[in-house]
Formats: structure tokens, C-alpha cells, sequence
């Protein structure tokens, strides 16, 4: 019954898809049907790298909130669409422009570095932007004594041991990566001696100190398919492991921990992107004030490449 209802969706879908030139871009955390109906999978860089230079008229943005803005900061004449305007990200609302806007007085000397986890207002706010992916390449491309890092702890705490700038780090976390725990890894470890650990720097240290690699979820996919190991345990949201038993069908994918689902990327339905196409709605906008000044931060990140 819901193999049919997926079908009939999907049809449906893909006919709006053609009509209305839209593509359809999904982040390795989506549910699997809607990662299986997408043009595109990736990681926060990958996906604004494809925003960037796509010639659709309309990008349906299966993610969260801060991941359609930033198609919008980068792509202003095409139609940004969320399915879901509830989908948003905590870890990105744990900074505002005017709460970084006070620390900023506070440290006149510091460079600004906000992770793509945050609001086009933020971003308007800061230097340059990073994802996990190019977080570390970008600290050390800049010069720079002294970082304030917003809003990621984590991911701030982690480049900080791969540099020697001094790091100001913001007290954001994400809220699904600090329910894997280090008793988590060590368990598995034990279960699977064989595996290769590997953990997303939004993971506390703690974590991150029992891991074999430290990766981004783009960097996750690749290691997965370069790796001889043939056990692989995952320290990130458990939609990835889709992708990964998808691509990678001789492996076996061991989540670190089944708790850490991230209930936004979740919101993000095959009826809902359906809808999104018929009603051309919900629409993702950026004012052009704010745009034009978060376009220069992303713009010096996209420069920058990955790590
Ligand atoms: P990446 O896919 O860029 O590694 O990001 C992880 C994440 O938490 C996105 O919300
Ligand atoms: Fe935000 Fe964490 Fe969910 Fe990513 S996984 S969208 S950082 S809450």
C-alpha cells in the first residue's frame, strides 16, 4: 500500500519537476525516499556549490531552513523552496545578529567565522562562513590572530586543535550529534574490533578523541568508498546510513548511536515536496540588504574550496 502511495507520489513529483524546470536537492540527512527522488545528494558545501551553478528555474531544498537561505543568498532570481517552513535548525538559532553583534564590540580585534549552520543574518554579520568540510582550510587561509568562531562549540573546539589561531568559540551545539555518546563508541568498538570509526566534528570532543577519522558527511561518503575496511561505524544523523548502504552495498554501516536522528531533516516528506511544487510554496527569500552582505561571507567560503 505504501510502495503504491510512494509510487504514485514520485510520478507526480517527477511530472512537476519537468513542468515547472525545477531540481531537486536533498542533504545526505533526508529520509531515504526523498534522498531517492533528488537530482542531487551532499553535504552543506556540496549542496550550495550546486545552488550556486544550477540553471533550474526553481530549487526545491530538501533540508533544513539555513540550507534553503543560503541557496537564496547565492541564487536571488530563481524560487527557493522549503517543503517543510517548520524545518529549521536549533544549533543555528543559538546565535542572533544582535547578540553577535554585542560580542563584536566586545572583541574589535577578532575576525568573524560563522558556520554555514546559521541565519542569512548572521552570516551578514560575520567575515567569512565554513561548513565541516572546509572549516579547517578556511581558519588557516585567513590572516587572522584571533577568531571568534560562531555557533558551533564543537566544530570550533575541533579546528582549533588543527591550527595555532586563537580561537573565541560561541556555546551553540547541535542537539542530535551530543546524543552520541563516548560510551557509544567504545561499545561498538568492542562489538565490531574489526570497524573503522568515523564521527562528524559536531560531536563533542570526547567523541571525537575515540574516533579514527573526523569527517564531514561529503567526506564521510567518500571515505566509505576508499576505505578497505568493511565494517564502518557512524558517528553522525542516521539518515546518512542510506546513502552510504546505498553506494556501498559489500559494507556493513553501524550507526554510533540510533539516537541521534535529527528530528528537522525529518520533517521533509515526499507529500510535502509534492506540495511545495503544486502551491510553489513555502518560498525562501532573503531581503537584499542582508543578502548582499551574507553573499560576500559565502562567497570567500566557496573560494576557499574543501579541506
Ligand atoms: P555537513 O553535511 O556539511 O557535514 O553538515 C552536517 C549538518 O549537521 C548539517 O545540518
Ligand atoms: Fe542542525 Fe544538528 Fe539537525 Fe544538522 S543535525 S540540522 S546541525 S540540529
Amino acid at each position: 500500500m505504501m510502495v503504491k502511495r510512494n509510487a504514485e507520489l514520485i510520478e507526480k513529483i517527477l511530472d512537476l519537476r519537468k513542468r515547472k524546470k525545477a531540481v531537486i536537492l536533498a542533504h545526505n540527512y533526508q529520509r531515504g525516499e526523498v534522498q531517492d527522488i533528488a537530482d542531487f545528494v551532499g553535504d552543506s558545501l556540496e549542496l550550495s556549490q550546486r545552488a550556486a551553478k544550477t540553471d533550474a528555474r526553481v530549487i526545491v531544498f530538501c533540508g533544513v531552513h539555513f540550507m534553503a537561505e543560503t541557496a537564496s543568498i547565492l541564487c536571488p532570481d530563481k524560487t527557493v523552496l522549503l517543503p517543510d517552513i517548520n524545518a529549521g535548525c536549533p544549533m543555528a538559532d543559538m546565535v542572533t545578529s544582535e547578540k553577535l553583534i554585542k560580542r563584536k564590540g566586545e572583541l574589535p580585534g577578532a575576525t568573524v567565522v560563522c558556520y554555514i549552520n546559521s541565519s542569512a543574518e548572521v552570516k551578514a554579520e560575520s567575515d567569512v562562513c565554513c561548513t565541516s568540510a572546509n572549516a579547517v582550510k578556511v581558519i588557516k587561509s585567513l590572516d587572522a590572530k584571533e577568531i571568534l568562531f560562531v555557533p558551533d562549540q564543537y566544530l570550533g573546539h575541533y579546528i582549533s586543535t588543527k591550527t595555532d589561531k586563537k580561537m573565541i568559540l560561541w556555546s551553540g551545539f547541535c542537539s542530535t550529534h551530543v546524543k552520541i555518546q563516548p560510551q557509544d563508541i567504545t561499545k561498538k568498538r568492542l562489538e565490531y574490533p574489526q570497524a573503522k570509526v568515523i564521527v562528524h566534528p559536531e560531536c563533542t570532543p570526547e567523541v571525537i578523541a575515540l574516533a579514527d577519522e573526523v569527517l564531514s558527511t561529503g567526506g564521510m561518503c567518500r571515505f566509505a568508498q576508499q576505505t578497505e575496511a568493511r565494517e564502518i561505524v557512524v558517528g553522525t544523523e542516521i539518515g546518512i546510513i542510506h546513502r552510504l548502504e546505498k553506494e556501498n552495498p559489500d559494507k556493513k554501516f553501524i550507526p554510533a548511536s540510533e539516537k541521534a536522528a535529527c528530528p528537522n531533516m525529518k520533517l521533509i516528506t515526499l507529500e510535502k515536496i509534492l506540495w511545495a511544487l503544486e502551491d510553489m510554496a513555502p518560498e525562501i527569500k532573503v531581503p537584499e540588504e542582508i543578502r548582499l552582505k551574507a553573499k560576500a561571507a559565502v562567497d570567500k567560503m566557496l573560494k576557499v574550496g574543501r579541506d
